[in-house]
């Protein structure tokens, strides 16, 4: 199938760390899709969540939290061809990229009010079709009818040390074994919350890349699309 004339939505679900939004930024980029980073937006309210005291050790505030949601407008600008997170016209993307945020994401993105809001919000973005959409949910929840969906895994151990690696090379002063532990936590709290947990939906077709280079995935692709 052509998918560039044929617009289509594109689900991308897997596990923390896997690769998911570089592989979605490339299939947006073959196919001039609009690529929607689902996990951006849990991180963006968790931001907020933070910022305005809103997160209490293991708990939220719903008073504070409603006012947020409620207020809350988050979009994706692309600036010299990079993609970037803003919440209410500010640029967060900087932000939302931290261990702190990673360590509290799990809480807010468990909260029902939470998951309806972004629902909604990500459904509007794809309404026009032409978007690949990462995320846990997606596949189940957000575009149970999307065309195509693809379920990401890789071994932890392999998803910890790529992180790792990507937050050393971006100046961070990170430790591995806490992104490990990070990395094991959020696998089991997103397959384990009692909303949309993280699973694969029965029409999704598995990619496994902890053996894979990003060029041996565009091949994987390319013949999954040629065969819709
Ligand atoms: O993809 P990510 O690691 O940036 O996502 C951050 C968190 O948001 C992740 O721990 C689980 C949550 N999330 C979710 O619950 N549903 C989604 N569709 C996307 C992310």
């Amino acid at each position: 199938m052509n998918l560039s004339d044929h617009k289509i939505i594109i689900a991308l679900d897997g596990f923390s760390s896997c690769g998911k939004s570089t592989f979605a930024k490339t299939i947006a980029k073959r196919f001039n899709y609009k690529y929607i980073d689902s996990g951006a937006m849990y991180r963006a309210v968790t931001y907020l969540c933070l910022k305005h005291n809103a997160v209490n050790k293991n708990s939220i505030n719903t008073n504070i939290l409603g006012d947020l949601l409620n207020d809350v407008k988050i979009d994706f600008k692309i600036i010299d061809g990079n993609q970037y997170t803003f919440i209410n016209d500010v640029n967060v993307e900087k932000e939302i990229r931290t261990i702190e945020i990673s360590q509290s994401v799990s809480l807010v993105s468990a909260n029902g009010d939470v998951r309806e809001k972004l629902v909604e919000m990500q459904q509007k973005f794809g309404e026009d079709k032409g978007i690949v959409m990462d995320g846990r949910d997606i596949g189940t929840a957000v575009f149970p009818n999307a065309e195509l969906k693809i379920f990401m895994t890789a071994d932890p151990k392999v998803r910890a040390q790529r992180r790792y690696d990507e937050l050393i090379a971006k100046g961070d002063d990170v430790n591995y074994d806490e992104i490990e532990e990070n990395i094991v936590s959020r696998d089991y709290q997103d397959q384990n919350r009692e909303i949309s947990p993280l699973r694969k939906a029965d029409d999704a077709i598995v990619l496994d890349n902890t053996y894979m280079t990003p060029e041996e995935q565009i091949i994987w692709l390319d013949k999954i699309v040629a065969e819709l």
